[in-house]
């Protein structure tokens, strides 16, 4: 080990101690992959400091020494941004350790944690004190709330709640030089000039480590209603959520779709799943109701699926009785990660598109793949519809080598996002740029974004420490 190397170590042990540096390979190995098991790096150490002022002095040793710094959280994320670069001079800082509940005030409907606090720890501290913490995706047992902020998290519930930047108010951030930003304001107004919060969440650990943050908190559902459907085409089920939005307003929290080849491969792939229609059909939809309390929900969702039913426009319905039956038609949505991981190698798309365009694209989609000449390739195509959020992901055998998978993603990238470009979408609706989407961004986005955003990443960390090779 280098000299530069050992010494690094030893300031960092002095900072954080033994219990807050893990240079131990056997320790490091869960922090050097990602969670799709498609990136792998190495690092001088991962330091996992306790709490704020421990993270800026460890900032403020990599701002002097030059040491680039990767921000893990619950190292969940898709596109490769938690995951370093093998050439062992980066350190991992992972927020783990920072994981308290700092406070919640049901009165303003906020709560301030800790960026380390995991996601689903965060929803249960809101229901402690009678209130919904409404983020919620399938990582939710292991990411936390730093890293839901620097990817803008999206999840089920955006339809109803937005994204991880609609539901953040204010946030603590240990900026590049080791400085501290305070900016843990749990107001709803606050126009005091540039929105300094909304430049950091999204920003992938590339413009500073966010330490803390103030949330919303919303009022609990008591009352659900939930709903599979089955339909012959996407354009039936772009319809039909037009009508359940008109019908149901406020009160549709989620409209996510499956086609028929991931509600297959869920059923093949995971235990204890069954299809919840007697026929299957192209498309298939989720559909949840929620509200304060029962309003005849119910009613409502059978009234509206009874007269598409009627009308033709949807094949089949069922509707759910139970808890566990709802808790069934989840598990087959949340299964779709796991099940693709299983299966194949994937080639994964998070594509935002406006509705109305979301059929005529997964058409000229699948038209353009079928005409592309790449043989063996299984369209997975799901997301959350009420939010225009595809995940038009393509599947290709388990036996792939390397360069046929690395091959079948520059054509299958160019051709999905040629044509997400043409319908003015976007090529990163939830997940992050990282490192996966890095040099499609750099194709898509005009020039001019792409430079006003590098002046402000060369304004925050002019020592380019802060996530190198991610994002920008
Ligand atoms: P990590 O993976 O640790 O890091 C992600 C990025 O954020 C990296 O660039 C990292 O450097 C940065 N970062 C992490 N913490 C901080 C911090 N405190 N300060 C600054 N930068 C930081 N995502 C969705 O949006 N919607 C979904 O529906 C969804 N479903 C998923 C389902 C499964 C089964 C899995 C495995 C993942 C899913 N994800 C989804 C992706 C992932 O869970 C999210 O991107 C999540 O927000 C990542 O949180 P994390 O704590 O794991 O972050
Ligand atoms: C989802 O919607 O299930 C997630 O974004 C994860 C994925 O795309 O696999
Ligand atoms: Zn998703």
């Amino acid at each position: 080990m280098s000299h530069d190397t050992e010494q690094l170590l030893t300031q960092l042990r002095a900072i954080v101690g033994d219990a807050g540096l893990v240079t131990d390979l056997d320790a490091q190995a869960p922090y050097l992959k990602d969670w799709l098991g498609k990136w792998q790096g190495r690092v001088a150490a991962v330091v996992r400091p306790a709490n704020t002022a421990e993270t800026a002095e460890v900032v403020r040793l990599c701002h002097v020494t030059h040491t680039p710094i990767v921000t893990q959280g619950g190292n969940t994320g898709m596109s490769g941004g938690a995951t370093p670069d093998d050439s062992g001079a980066q350190v991992i800082l992972s927020t783990t350790r920072m994981n308290r509940i700092r406070e919640v005030d049901p009165i303003n409907n906020t709560m301030t944690v800790d960026a380390g606090v995991i996601l689903a720890n965060a929803q249960q501290a809101a229901q402690e004190v009678g209130r919904y913490f409404p983020l919620s995706l399938g990582a939710e047992g292991s990411c936390t709330v730093g890293g839901n902020l620097a990817t803008n998290a999206g999840g089920i519930a955006v339809l109803r709640f937005g994204n991880m930047r609609e539901l953040a108010l204010g946030l603590e951030v240990v900026l590049p030089d080791g400085r501290i930003w305070n900016g843990l304001r749990a107001l709803r107004k606050d126009n005091t000039g540039y929105d300094l919060r909304d430049l950091f969440i999204g920003s992938e650990g590339t413009l500073g480590i966010i330490t803390g943050a103030v949330l919303k908190l919303f009022a609990q559902s008591h009352a659900r209603a939930t709903a599979w459907v089955g339909a012959d085409s996407l354009e039936q089920l772009v319809e039909l959520l037009a009508r359940t939005r008109a019908r149901c307003g406020e009160r549709l929290v989620a409209f996510e779709m499956m086609s028929a080849a991931s509600l297959a491969l869920v059923l093949a792939q995971v235990d204890q799943t069954r299809a919840p229609l007697a026929q299957p059909t192209v498309f298939n939809a989720l559909v949840e109701l929620a509200d304060t309390e029962d309003s005849g929900l119910q009613r409502m969702l059978e009234d509206v699926l009874g007269q598409a039913l009627e009308d033709g426009l949807i094949a089949d319905a069922m509707f759910c009785a139970s808890q566990a039956q709802s808790a069934a038609l989840w598990k087959l949505r949340e299964g779709i990660s796991q099940a693709q991981v299983r299966a194949g190698k994937v080639i994964k798309h998070d594509i935002a598109l406006p509705i109305s365009s979301l059929a005529p694209f997964t058409h000229a989609a699948e038209e353009a793949i079928a005409g592309s000449g790449l043989g063996g390739c299984e369209i997975i195509n799901f997301g959350h519809l009420g939010d225009g959020n595809l995940h038009f992901n393509v599947m290709i055998a388990l036996s792939s080598t390397y360069d046929e998978l690395r091959h079948a993603t520059l054509v299958l990238n160019r051709l999905v996002h040629d044509l997400v470009a043409r319908l003015n979408g976007s090529i990163s609706a939830e997940h992050g740029v990282g490192q996966l989407r890095r040099d499609e961004l750099k194709h898509y986005k005009q020039p001019l974004e792409m430079e006003l955003m590098m002046r402000i990443k060369q304004a925050f960390d002019p020592n380019l420490i802060m996530n190198p090779g991610k994002l920008v």
